[in-house]
Parts: structure tokens; C-alpha cells; sequence
């Protein structure tokens, strides 16, 4: 075939096979059998590789495949991805008179946005709210340019290949869609599919997905987009962030543009024009939603009237034009066959129910948490009980209340202490509880479940993100000697972790099949995400080692204010934070009364010096740590926990360990004092650059280059855009730059712009 044929041909088939896949996967309909729609795919991929230069970004060809991605992009949204102000429908118990009920205050958020709004007479929309992963997709001249995660709100990973697999979702939309289009939607995983898909895991000895949340999340971080075709994601459409060349006027408008363009959309959407409208829609969303084939925890109302959006405004988090009305998690009676104690990373012993299977919101509930003995204590759960479990979509299943009608005779108060037989399941070490802490502990630092639990924290996504560091891998390398503190991860070499026996009952549950080895790809895929974990930002590291009270937040707010872990080690901003707390403290147990002898050893007025002199250092550090501005996230107690583990034995020889691996962490978002630097006085203020092309160093370190230095980084390039930088081989950004007069900087030109002599 010459290639002029072959071009007309290539044409033909991919119009052809979008058709069919809009049928299919839009409008659930069907014109030509699974088999001729495989013969006409397989005949564009021969033509197409024959000649590759036809191979076109858009083609059905090209929605799965390309090479694994090392790591995902970072998108920055041109429209910040903001939440919805929850309005919660209460439990029983907090329901104090019927004022108080959640339609109370939905009813109340419609009359005080009614009486922002100039006209009074506003429609509002109410559509479910789909418990998914949001997503923004932008489409430039009705070409799709990326897709992102909504990450921190302003910037996003870039998930285009992973969005592609969705063949709901063109590549291309007719000519009458807006020039710049930003849609913003829900991904998810239709509860069948989420079912089918664990039932498959488990018969491969995968681990189970939680939730259909879960497993949407968890197939959106895939870098390798042909995992992500295997899995049932679908999506719908409900928002959009930038749009241009198109005066949109109505939610409702917007919704019909959706629907015209093919893109899909919920089938459920009421307009109300009163608040009796409101309540009826709302009810009736509720008694239909559990019909729906995903999961929704709520109704999301909307004021429908966009530009009343823009007079309305928004808060920090939250446009003032929506609200989510969450339903009551759905609740389910069940039998409580026994108790089992988990050992999660920092010792802490957590009783887990384990129940007789029921089904609710969807999936199958087998486990729930049972928190502590003070819990199990207080709703007096015992095993052979009927409890009553209520799941939502965000929190682990809970067992709520007993059923006492139905409690057996037999019955006896759960001890978790004598349950266990005061050891440690995992270590058999004697546990212990802290005066004042509801937890049981297992404070052995050998038990093999604490350590399996930090080394899958270790490399979870958020802290170094090792790749194929699962659960079963973290056991088995616990179990076989391998690791005895997280760090040993560093020693091990690629033919060790090859040859790695995993657990055959895990790989096959009940057949007797030979034990796999853990095999080289996945060792050397490993391996090398270890040596790259090297080279992450502190931050990382301190949520990594997975220090008591020390979440994300506080971790950030950690390397803000410190470059290493020897500033940490010496930090006086750590000691007087902790300093701080502690005088709070014993303010707050020591009240001033009168000035008489009390019954406790220490005189009232000993205790009234006492406490104005703390007063007095109590101001002092705060004038000392006015400038740094620390949020609360970073509080008393996490800084006494970071300063206990930092003098530990095992803090120690973990930074010394690091030391000798030549593992230097260093902050990348040091900026102790956020008052002093006025972000307009910083020299790339209020100016927005696209990076493209190889540059001398990665892509995040010009992109953190920018930012620290005022400027804001998006993916595409558009009107908006000031600047491009650009490296060697800069594709055809250039030229879009070009044709958009968009000033076209080099390496060291930016160098240029940002020194300030
Ligand atoms: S509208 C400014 N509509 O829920 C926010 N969001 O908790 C505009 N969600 O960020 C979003 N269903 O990811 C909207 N029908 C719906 C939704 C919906 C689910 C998600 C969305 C949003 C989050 C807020």
C-alpha cells in the first residue's frame, strides 16, 4: 500500500473505531460485533506500523501502550481544584432537636445563598455527588492535551496515558466545542467490576482493593498504562475549570454541551427552584442512588447561574456557590466471629473485628476496626455479638453499636490484654499501655509486624515510593532475615531480592503450587527506586521513617523551617515549640485559684509565680517563633516525638546509617520565613511560565526554580502564558509560542532574569 492509500486508509479506520467506541462506551450501544471492531483495530496497527509517521497522538491505536512512565509530570491547573463545603447528615445520638438535622442546615445554606444573590431568584441543580477520583482533562482546539490528578489543588501528576485507556473519553470533540476546555469529572470503578476485579486478585494471590475508590486510586498511579487497561475505569463529567470561546451561561447549559460533545454525564440531575424542591430532590436522590452502578456518599447542589458563581466568590477551600449534602453512611447488621490484634508501625496494638461477610454500599464488608479497648469497652462488644457496622466512603468500616437483643448467652466482656494473653501476637514481647493513652503497645523494636508496618509506610507513595514494595514483599522480606530495620533496604542487591521465594499460599490460596520467585524485572524495578529514594527531598525522608505524630504536614512544615537532618538534630526551633507545649500544659492542670495553702504539695501560690513566670517564657518564644510562622500541624507533640526519636537509639543509628549511604537529604521548600518575603517583590512575580525541551537538570528543579522565585508553572502553553523556557529539541511548543507571541527564554536567560545584581 502507497502511502497516500495508506493515509486515506489510517483516516477511515480511526473515524470508524471512534465512532464504535462512543457507541459503546457513551451511549452503551452496539453497531458491529466485539470480533469485526478487533479486525478493524488490528488492521489500522498493521498500517500504522508500517508507516509509524501516520501513527497520530489521537489514534484508538494509542490509547494504550507507550513505554512505562519513570514518574508522572506535574500539571499546574489553570482553575485551582477546590473541595465542596460538606453539610453532614447527623447520627441518631446528634440529633438534639429537629432543627438540627442535616436538611435543617441544607435548607439554611439555600436561603443564605439565596440572600447573596442580587436576584433572589436563583435555580439551583442537584446531581450526585460520585465517590471517585476527581480529574481534569484539558482539551485545546478540541484536542485533548493532558489529563491530572487533582493533587494539592494547584498542581496535579499528569495521568493522560492512564486517562486514555477510558475509551468514553475522545481525543478529539467536534468543532463546536469551547477553544479552551478544561473538564473536570469523577473517575471510578463500577461496584460489579470492582467486585469481579478482587475476586480475580484473590484467586492470583493479589492483595484486595479496599473500596472501588480505592482501586480507581490506586490504577490512576500506575506509570504503566497497559496495568491501567486491564482495570474497569470509567468516568463522568460534573464541572470544568477553564473555558474559552464559548459564553456559557447556566450549569444546566454546560451539562447539555457535555451531552452534545458525546462526553459522559450522569443520568440523574434535577433543577429546583425552591427550597420544598430542594428537600424532595435530595430524598429522592437517596432512595434512588443505591440503584447507581458506583458508589455516592451525597447530593452536590449548585447555584445554577454561572455568573453568580463570580459574585459569590470562593473561600480558601471552598466555592461559596456549591455545597455537598453527605448522606448517613450506610449501616448493617452483622455477626462478630472474633476478635484479631493488628501491630501497626509504631506498636500500637489495634483490636480488628472480624465478621461475618455483609454486603453494603456496594462491596463486602469481612473486617472493620474496633479502635481500643476503651471502645470496645464503652459499646461493651463482645465476640458472638450482632453489631451494627456503618461504612462510608471515606473512613474504614467501624463497628457503631451492639445489638443486645441478640447477644448469646454465652457472651464475655473482651479483654484485649487477657484476649492476647498480655504478648504481642506478632513478637510474643509483654505489651504495655502509657498512663493517660488508650492504646496497648508492642514495644519490642524486632517484632516483625512493626517492622513489616514501617517498611510499607517506608515506601508508600507519599514518603519514598518504591515500586513493588507491597504488602506480601514487605513480609517476606521481614520474614526471611532480610530486613531488620527499614534502612536495610539500602544493602540488599537486585539478585537477592530475585531470588526471593514468595509464599506460594499467597501467589494461589489453597492449591499447592511451587513457590515464584520474586523474578529480575521486579527486583532491578525495586532496586533502583531505592537508589532514587536517595536523592528525595527531606520531607520525604521524615514522613518516611515514620516517626510517631509526625504526618505529612508536620513533615513539610519540618523542612521549611530546616535544610538536614543535622539541623533537625539541632534544632532550637524543635526544643522551644516543645518547650512551649509543656508550660501550656502544666498551666492548663494547675488553674490559679486563691491564694491558700491547697491539698497537693505544691502552695497555690507557688503555683501562681510559677505559672506567670511560664506566661512570661510563653511570650518569649513566641516572639522568638513569630517570623517562622509555623502552622499548628507542626505542634508540641510531634516536635516532642521528633526530638525523642532523634535522641533514640534507633534515631541515631538510622542518621548514622544514612550518613554511611551517603544519604543527605536536603530540603527543597526551605522558606523559614514566609512574612518577610512579599511574594511580589520576588523577581518572576506574577508571571507564568511552560517548561519544554532538555534542559541541564530535571524539569521539577526549574519548575521549584521558578516557583521559589515567584513565578507559576503550567503544562500548556495559552494566552495566559508569559514566558516558555526552552532546552534542546523543544518540539512544537515553540511553535505554538510563536504563533501566540509567547517570549521564548533559554537556560540562561532565566539565570539572567533571576540574579538580582
Ligand atoms: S462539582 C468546585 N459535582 O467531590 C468543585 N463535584 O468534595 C466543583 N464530586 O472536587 C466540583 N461528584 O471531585 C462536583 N456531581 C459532582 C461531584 C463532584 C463528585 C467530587 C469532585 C469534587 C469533590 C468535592
Amino acid at each position: 500500500m502507497d502511502i497516500k492509500k495508506a493515509t486515506a486508509r489510517v483516516n477511515q479506520l480511526q473515524k470508524e473505531l471512534n465512532y464504535h467506541n462512543q457507541l459503546y462506551y457513551n451511549d452503551g450501544t452496539q453497531a458491529i460485533s466485539d470480533s469485526d471492531y478487533d479486525t478493524l483495530m488490528q488492521e489500522l496497527k498493521g498500517i500504522e506500523e508500517l508507516h509509524p509517521s501516520l501513527i497520530t497522538d489521537d489514534s484508538p491505536t494509542q490509547r494504550v501502550g507507550g513505554a512505562p512512565l519513570e514518574e508522572f509530570k506535574q500539571i499546574n491547573h489553570q482553575v485551582r481544584m477546590l473541595s465542596i463545603e460538606d453539610i453532614h447528615e447527623l447520627k441518631e445520638e446528634q440529633i438534639i432537636d429537629t432543627n438540627s438535622t442535616a436538611e435543617y442546615n441544607l435548607i439554611e445554606w439555600h436561603k443564605k445563598t439565596l440572600k447573596a444573590l442580587p436576584s433572589n431568584q436563583e435555580s439551583f441543580t442537584v446531581e450526585p455527588k460520585i465517590d471517585g477520583v476527581a480529574v481534569s482533562i484539558m482539551f485545546e482546539n478540541c484536542k485533548l492535551q493532558y489529563a491530572a490528578t487533582r493533587g494539592d489543588g494547584g498542581t496535579g501528576d499528569d495521568i493522560t496515558q492512564n486517562i486514555l485507556t477510558i475509551k468514553s473519553i475522545p481525543t478529539t470533540l467536534p468543532d463546536n466545542a469551547p477553544r479552551t476546555f478544561e473538564i473536570r469529572g469523577e473517575v471510578f470503578m463500577p461496584n460489579k467490576a470492582f467486585e469481579k476485579l478482587n475476586e480475580i486478585r484473590h484467586k492470583e494471590g493479589k492483595a484486595k482493593f479496599i473500596n472501588p475508590r480505592n482501586a480507581t486510586a490506586g490504577t490512576l498511579k500506575q506509570l504503566d498504562s497497559s496495568i491501567v487497561a486491564k482495570r474497569p475505569i470509567e468516568v463522568i463529567f460534573h464541572s470544568f475549570g477553564s473555558i474559552d470561546g464559548y459564553d456559557l451561561k447556566t450549569i444546566q447549559q454546560y451539562r447539555n454541551l457535555l451531552i452534545e460533545l458525546n462526553l459522559p454525564v450522569d443520568k440523574w440531575f434535577r433543577i429546583i427552584q425552591s427550597s420544598d424542591q430542594l428537600k424532595d430532590a435530595v430524598l429522592e436522590l437517596d432512595s434512588k442512588r443505591h440503584t447507581f452502578p458506583y458508589g455516592t456518599d451525597g447530593a452536590v447542589i449548585k447555584v445554577n447561574q454561572i455568573e453568580s458563581h463570580t459574585s459569590l466568590g470562593t473561600t480558601s477551600k471552598f466555592p461559596k456557590w456549591a455545597c455537598a449534602y453527605k448522606y448517613r453512611p450506610e449501616q448493617g447488621q452483622t455477626i462478630l466471629n472474633e476478635v484479631t490484634i493488628q501491630v501497626g508501625r509504631t506498636g500500637v496494638l489495634t483490636p480488628v473485628a472480624e465478621l461475618e461477610p455483609i454486603f453494603i454500599s456496594g462491596t463486602t464488608v469481612s473486617r472493620a476496626t474496633l479502635h481500643n479497648q476503651d471502645e470496645i469497652e464503652r459499646k461493651d462488644i463482645r465476640i458472638g455479638d450482632t453489631v451494627m457496622i456503618e461504612k462510608s466512603g471515606e473512613i474504614i468500616p467501624a463497628v457503631i453499636k451492639v445489638n443486645l437483643e441478640k447477644r448469646p448467652h454465652h457472651t464475655k466482656p473482651f479483654n484485649l490484654f487477657t484476649h492476647i494473653k498480655g504478648k504481642c501476637p506478632s513478637c510474643n514481647s509483654v505489651i504495655s499501655k502509657e498512663e493517660g493513652f488508650a492504646a496497648w503497645r508492642c514495644n519490642s523494636p524486632k517484632c516483625p509486624d512493626q517492622i513489616v508496618a514501617k517498611l510499607k509506610h517506608f515506601g508508600g507513595r507519599k514518603m519514598l515510593d518504591l515500586e513493588g514494595l507491597g504488602a506480601s514483599v514487605a513480609e517476606k522480606l521481614v520474614n526471611s532475615g532480610f530486613v531488620e530495620t527499614t534502612l536495610d533496604l539500602f544493602d540488599l542487591t537486585t539478585d537477592q531480592i530475585a531470588e526471593m521465594e514468595l509464599d506460594p499460599a499467597k501467589l494461589n490460596s489453597g492449591s499447592k503450587s511451587k513457590p515464584r520467585k520474586f523474578g529480575e524485572k521486579k527486583a532491578l524495578k525495586l532496586t533502583q527506586s531505592v537508589q532514587r529514594a536517595k536523592n528525595l527531598p527531606l520531607s520525604r525522608w521524615i514522613y518516611a521513617l515514620g516517626i510517631p505524630n509526625l504526618g505529612e504536614s508536620a513533615s513539610n512544615e519540618c523542612a521549611r523551617t530546616h535544610r538536614s537532618f543535622d539541623e533537625l538534630s539541632n534544632s532550637s526551633i524543635l526544643e522551644l515549640i516543645s518547650e512551649k507545649w509543656d508550660k501550656e500544659n502544666w498551666i492548663k492542670n494547675n488553674p490559679v485559684k486563691s491564694k491558700t495553702i491547697s491539698k497537693d504539695s505544691t502552695p497555690s501560690i507557688d503555683r501562681n509565680e510559677q505559672s506567670k513566670e511560664f506566661k512570661n517564657r510563653i511570650k518569649e518564644i513566641n516572639a522568638i517563633l513569630e517570623d517562622y510562622k509555623i502552622s499548628s500541624e507542626l505542634g508540641g507533640v510531634a516536635c516532642k516525638s521528633l526530638i525523642s526519636y532523634l535522641n533514640s537509639e534507633s534515631g541515631k543509628l538510622s542518621l548514622d546509617k544514612l550518613r554511611r549511604l551517603n544519604v543527605n537529604p536536603e530540603s527543597t521548600n526551605y522558606a523559614p520565613f514566609p512574612r518577610l518575603q512579599k511574594v511580589d517583590d520576588l523577581p518572576l512575580s506574577q508571571t507564568t511560565w511552560v517548561i519544554t525541551g532538555t534542559l541541564s537538570d530535571s524539569r521539577d528543579y526549574f519548575k521549584s526554580l521558578i516557583e521559589t522565585n515567584g513565578g507559576n508553572v503550567t503544562g500548556s502553553i495559552s494566552k495566559k502564558t508569559n514566558y516558555l523556557l526552552a532546552g534542546q529539541n523543544p518540539g512544537s511548543k515553540i511553535d505554538k509560542a510563536n504563533k501566540l507571541g509567547v517570549q521564548i527564554i533559554t537556560e540562561d536567560e532565566i539565570n539572567g532574569l533571576i540574579s538580582r545584581d
